[in-house]
């Protein structure tokens, strides 16, 4: 039997319980870690789920980023270099990950109190997680401000990836499931993936 709410009743309940209703409601999401640097050079490191696929000609990925009260390092990073990694999680990173999220204050890097490790390669100044095994480089284009609710969704444009190469498929597919790479739901839950299927374009007969 399912459980029926209106929107008037998930309003009445506290704001934990709503969130974490909210959250989760979505589904599972891209579980990984934007790093930055600002401009006096003082890396950052964050967790983020909201990320989505706009396009892969111009490649395109964008994320929402909360309000600047809640979530302010990372985009002010990107606004300032222009550059930010995204790097995704597995199991081992798992704690540590999660840890990004706390509210370190300006000048702390979460690398340092994470012990994840900072990862640059030459050219770029915006650090990689050593520890992940799929990385990528964006190049900040756009921010969308969400009046609604006071978010921004952040789109930047794909420069580079480093994929291990038993991953990837001939046709370009990447099984991110082979290196253990995890999702996310709402922002406490971790979860294993597997793939079960891998199907052609579907086409109308
Ligand atoms: C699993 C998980 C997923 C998260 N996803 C997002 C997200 O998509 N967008 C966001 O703004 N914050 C998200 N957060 C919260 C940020 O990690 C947190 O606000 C962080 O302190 C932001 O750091 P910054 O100020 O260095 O950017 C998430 C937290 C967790 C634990």
């Amino acid at each position: 039997m399912k459980s029926t709410y209106s929107i008037a009743e998930i309003q009445s309940w506290d704001r934990f319980t709503r969130a974490n209703f909210i959250n989760t409601l979505s589904g599972f999401k891209s579980l990984s870690l934007i790093g930055t640097v600002n401009g006096k050079g003082i890396s950052n490191l964050a967790i983020f789920s909201n990320i989505v696929h706009l396009g892969a000609d111009p490649a395109l990925i964008g994320f929402i980023n909360r309000p600047l009260e809640a979530a302010p390092h990372t985009l002010q990073n990107i606004q300032e270099t222009g550059f930010y990694t995204v790097n995704l999680v597995t199991e081992s990173m798992c704690n540590q990950a999660h840890l990004t999220s706390a509210k370190y204050p300006e000048g702390v890097s979460e690398f340092e109190m994470t012990g994840l490790t900072e990862e640059y390669r030459e050219g770029w100044k915006a650090p990689f997680v050593e520890e992940s095994p799929v990385q990528y480089l964006l190049k900040f284009e756009q921010v969308i401000p969400i009046e609604l609710n006071g978010t921004f969704l952040v789109i930047g444009s794909l420069q580079a990836a480093f994929v291990p190469a038993e991953i990837q498929e001939e046709d370009g597919f990447l099984d991110l499931a082979k290196v253990e790479i995890l999702t996310s739901l709402g922002t406490s839950g971790y979860y294993k993936t597997e793939k079960i299927s891998k199907l052609p374009y579907a086409k109308v007969k």
